[in-house]
């Protein structure tokens, strides 16, 4: 799948608004992922308006790339029945979804970028105050998509050093 190589992280983007089509397959593309106990202890918060990308960067100190970027989609664990919480599946389950709308953006033909909330319990607490996120909500991460201002090169990082085969430190490629 020549898409999830062709993935890189933007942060420069065109002037170019994301459509609600595009911003609907983001979301079914997002809660497509998989989740402990089919749990989905997720919920999506999308911010389009200048106001709100100027309170996200506030926010968050290594947002530059919401400066340019029509859209941000926030990915935040939402507890259901509690069930899952406490064991912290949840980091996985919103990983998941964040990692299924950037491939899928990539698919759209549009840039992302990854921008980690949790665990940095200062963004959490300005963002939650900031966009009235109950405090049994956490906002897990952020995704910014747009237009790239300009391509990036598709990336292979094979690390053969790292891959081992039956026992743990012997390479699969035998060196
Ligand atoms: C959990 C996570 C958090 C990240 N947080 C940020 C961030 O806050 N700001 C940012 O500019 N990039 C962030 N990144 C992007 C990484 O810097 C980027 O993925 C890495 O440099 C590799 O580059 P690539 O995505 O182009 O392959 C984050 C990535 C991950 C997976």
């Amino acid at each position: 799948m020549k898409e999830l190589f062709a993935r890189r992280s933007i942060r420069k983007y065109l002037d170019i608004p994301v459509t609600p089509e595009q911003i609907e397959r983001l979301l079914r593309a997002g809660m497509a992922a998989p989740s402990a106990g089919d749990g989905r202890e997720w919920s999506f918060l999308v911010v389009q308006s200048q106001e709100g990308k100027e309170k996200f960067m506030s926010a968050h100190d290594a947002s530059g790339a919401v400066k340019t970027a029509p859209l941000l989609i926030m990915v935040c664990a939402r507890f259901r029945e509690e069930v899952y919480a406490p064991e912290g599946f949840w980091v996985q389950d919103c990983a998941a979804a964040i990692e299924n709308m950037l491939i899928e953006a990539t698919y759209l033909g549009l840039g992302s970028l990854w921008m980690a909330i949790y665990p940095r319990q200062h963004r959490i607490a300005r963002i939650r105050t900031l966009f009235g996120i109950p405090e049994e909500v956490i906002p897990f991460g952020a995704v910014a998509i747009g237009v790239p201002a300009r391509g990036k090169p598709p990336i292979d990082r094979y690390m053969a050093d790292y891959v081992y085969l039956e026992r743990y430190g012997q390479r699969l490629d035998g060196r």
